[in-house]
């Protein structure tokens, strides 16, 4: 695709440019300022900096719900960008370990666009999309990136906070998730397409919370040469951890 950068910025900043149906952050200023940001890193990708991205072979959950979730996509310009974009996506199964359910690692699929893969090259930005198979849990985690979720198709239920409700966000929605803000995102009877955003700081590691005989642990997981994310090590959740991840 041609100008990839100008065109994947300009929409996405129109759709976000709307109000969120579920700001996030400690006041409206702070909710504007992280979506600045994340639009400030789009302006400063590249047509320039472009790579070959081999397409490889298609997941189950691509095979399963790709078209179906292309055929229903919202109309909106970046809905079109992603229509055009499509042919030429390199979809994975974004976690792959013994310690979670085949079902989960099938159930959460992802193309890149921006970053260290996808067609741009960036070292601030990642982009791409994100598709979730339906009756998925992404259990709660948090990671030192602001990530931004704009669905495109189909809706998804995303939690911040062990004890909170969920927010249901749905085809023209985005939500906006702070840096280390812990949440979680689960699926109905339908599945559901996103095109997501990931800047600031975009460390290595994602980390998994989980309570086993009631003690709470948190997972890192970290991606490997291929982008996969595997688990590298576990500890316990302490209270500095919880106190700065927006838990209450
Ligand atoms: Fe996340």
């Amino acid at each position: 695709m041609q100008d990839l950068a100008k065109k994947l910025h300009a929409a996405f900043a129109e759709a976000v440019a709307r109000p969120a149906t579920h700001p996030s952050g400690k006041n409206q200023d702070d909710h504007n300022a992280m979506v600045k940001q994340c639009v400030d890193g789009l302006a400063r990708l590249s047509d320039d900096h472009r790579r070959h991205v081999d397409i490889g072979a298609a997941p189950d959950a691509l095979t399963r719900y790709g078209a179906a979730l292309l055929d229903q996509m919202i109309d909106s310009d970046l809905a079109h960008l992603v229509a055009d974009l499509w042919p030429e996506l390199h979809w994975y199964e974004i976690f792959s370990d013994p310690s979670i359910s085949e079902a989960l690692s099938r159930g959460l699929i992802t193309a890149p666009i921006s970053g260290t893969r996808g067609q741009l090259v960036s070292g601030e930005l990642l982009s791409g999309l994100f598709l979730l198979a339906p009756h998925t849990h992404y259990p709660l985690h948090q990671h030192p990136a602001l990530e931004i979720y704009y669905v495109l198709s189909g809706e998804v239920g995303i939690c911040h906070g062990r004890n909170k409700s969920p927010m249901q966000i749905k085809a023209g929605d985005y939500s906006l998730t702070p840096p280390n803000q812990v949440h979680s995102l689960t699926t109905g009877d339908s599945p559901c397409l996103i095109i997501f955003t990931w800047t600031g700081d975009l460390a290595n590691e994602n980390w998994w919370w989980d309570e086993q005989d009631g003690i709470w642990m948190r997972t890192c997981w970290q991606r490997d040469a291929k982008g996969t994310w595997k688990v590298a090590r576990k500890e316990h959740l302490g209270d500095d951890v919880i106190a700065h991840s927006g838990d209450a």
